[in-house]
């Protein structure tokens, strides 16, 4: 499992990485700041009505005190390892935890919900806070940390800071896919609308001061277990149509990230290719050892919420039914 999560942070590391490296007129990061889904939510979900959420064992048992804090993992999630790795501090909190500190404020936080996406939609099925919501709880965050730092100081660090985004998969999967919410829409269709909100989203940041940005792209969402087991056949093949739908928005995402890029003055807007990284693993987890195939399954183990509530681990069920 330590495998799993450490092979999430080197991609994740890398995509910060980039951010930091491509930013020499202002070597220091005073702090991180995350958008999103459950990959990297560390807990803003536990005081929601929520199907989409972690704050109950098994979840947490190899975290610090065995807490379960509501990142949806056994232990730490990406935005931890990449938070202590560019020495800010070693766990990124949530926004919403209740014991946030005036400290927490200047080094940053996460906004992360899980369930949501580019599609508001997509986060008001899951009763999960949509990136909107966590866009108006950014400007939030940003008025207390005038009041903590100072106007000058705060425009520095929101300028400063480097903000990582991961969402998409849950508009894909979840609505366009599993619920068929949007009907309406053929998948490139889809695809451009949440581009178009995704690029609205980072001109909104934008125009908060933001600069450093890092867009995640979405996983190979036809391998996800539990799109396996309910559209993969007997065998639980991989999903082609969902790869298919995770290759365009990569594609068409990272487009309009560039252009982007372009068009807002010193900025730095990157997008990170996860897919081919990750569709490799699968495809070819023999030539990675037995340990990683198990370890990866259990990555992916947060896309099935809707069943988060079993009192196995899903780890062990889903990489016993696979072998
Ligand atoms: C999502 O909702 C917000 C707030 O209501 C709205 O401003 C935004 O345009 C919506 N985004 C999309 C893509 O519909
Ligand atoms: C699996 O490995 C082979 C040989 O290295 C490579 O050609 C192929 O592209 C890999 N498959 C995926 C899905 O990356």
């Amino acid at each position: 499992m330590q495998m799993a999560v450490n092979f999430l942070y080197i991609i994740f590391l890398h995509l910060v990485t980039v951010v930091v490296l491509q930013s020499n007129a202002t070597p220091e990061v005073p702090g991180l700041i995350v958008f999103g889904d459950s990959i990297v939510d560390p807990g803003n979900n536990n005081g929601l009505k929520s199907l989409a959420k972690c704050n109950f064992p098994p979840y947490g048992r190899d975290f610090k005190g065995q807490s379960a804090t509501g990142r949806f993992s056994n232990g730490k999630i990406p935005t931890d390892f990449i938070a202590s790795q560019v020495g800010i501090k070693e766990y990124l909190p949530a926004y919403l935890d209740p014991e946030l500190s005036d400290e927490d404020l200047l080094t940053g936080v996460s906004f992360a919900s899980g369930g949501a996406g580019f599609d508001n939609i997509t986060a008001k099925v899951a009763s999960a806070y949509t990136l909107w919501d966590q866009l108006q709880m950014f400007e939030e965050y940003k008025r207390k940390l005038e009041s903590v730092a100072g106007v000058e100081r705060a425009a520095e660090i929101v300028k400063d800071s480097v903000y990582i985004i991961v969402a998409g998969s849950n508009d894909i999967m979840v609505t366009y896919f599993i619920s068929n919410l949007r009907s309406n829409y053929d998948i490139p269709s889809y695809v451009d609308y949440i581009v178009q909100a995704a690029s609205s989203f980072i001109k909104n940041l934008y125009n908060l001061g933001v600069r450093k940005i890092g867009i995640a792209g979405v996983p190979p969402l036809g391998c996800v277990p539990m799109v396996r087991t309910i559209r993969g056949g007997i065998t639980r093949e991989c999903v082609e149509i969902y790869n298919q739908a995770s290759v365009l928005l990569n594609r068409e995402l990272s487009a309009e990230l560039t252009r982007l890029a372009q068009e807002l003055p010193s900025s730095q807007i990157i997008h990170l290719d996860v897919y081919n990284i990750l569709h490799d693993l699968i495809m070819n987890s023999s030539h990675y050892g037995t340990s990683v195939h198990a370890c990866f399954i259990y990555i992916y183990q947060e896309f099935s919420y809707g069943e988060s509530r079993l009192t196995d681990p899903p780890v062990s069920r889903d990489s016993r039914t696979l072998r």
